[in-house]
């Protein structure tokens, strides 16, 4: 092994006192810069970052459990049911509604729940709490003709 690789590493102490003290004033200086575009008015900062606390807000609005038949239709069962994909009864298509509905409420929910044939369990979102299938059940078949009262979401 090279003599090099032993020699000790140079204490603290050794080290010339006066040649630290600019290399700390540089690192103070560089840390100083990074810190810059954090600094300033805060509106202005405020404003750079809304439109992404803006959505974070919406997400919280509609905290699961809570959604509306409305919010979980467009945000799961309108993939299917707006065109009618998969053989899915159309949003609004009252002659595709009318057999469907005649089965009752209890009986939609309990199959949009547990899924139907092509139809995935809660229309595949499975953080959809029962009484949210419900309500957007209610939603859907109301859109075809139906009066069912749609769960009220509880304030
Ligand atoms: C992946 C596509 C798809 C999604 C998403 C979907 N559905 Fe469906 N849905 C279907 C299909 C296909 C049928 C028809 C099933 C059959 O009877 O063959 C259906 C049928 C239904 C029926 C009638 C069930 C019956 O007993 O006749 C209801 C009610 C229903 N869906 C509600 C919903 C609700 C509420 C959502 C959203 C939470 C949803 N669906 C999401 C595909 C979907």
């Amino acid at each position: 092994m090279p003599a090099l690789c032993n020699r000790p590493i140079a204490s603290p102490d050794s080290l010339p006192r006066r040649a630290a003290l600019p290399v700390l004033a540089l690192l103070a200086a560089l840390l100083g810069a990074c810190s810059q575009p954090q600094q300033g008015d805060p509106e202005a900062r405020a404003s750079r970052i809304e439109p992404v606390a803006k959505i974070s807000l919406k997400v919280q609005k509609v905290a699961p459990g809570s959604r509306t038949g409305e919010q979980v239709y467009q945000g799961t069962c309108a993939g299917c049911h707006a065109a009618g994909a998969l053989g899915a009864p159309k949003t609004g298509d009252a002659a595709a509604w009318a057999p469907r509905i005649a089965q009752g409420f209890d009986t939609l929910t309990k199959n949009a729940i547990n899924g139907i044939r092509q139809m995935p369990p809660r229309g595949g979102g499975a953080d959809l709490t029962d009484t949210e299938v419900q309500r957007a059940v209610a939603y859907l078949a109301n859109s075809g003709g139906a009066k069912f009262a749609e769960p009220p979401v509880a304030k």
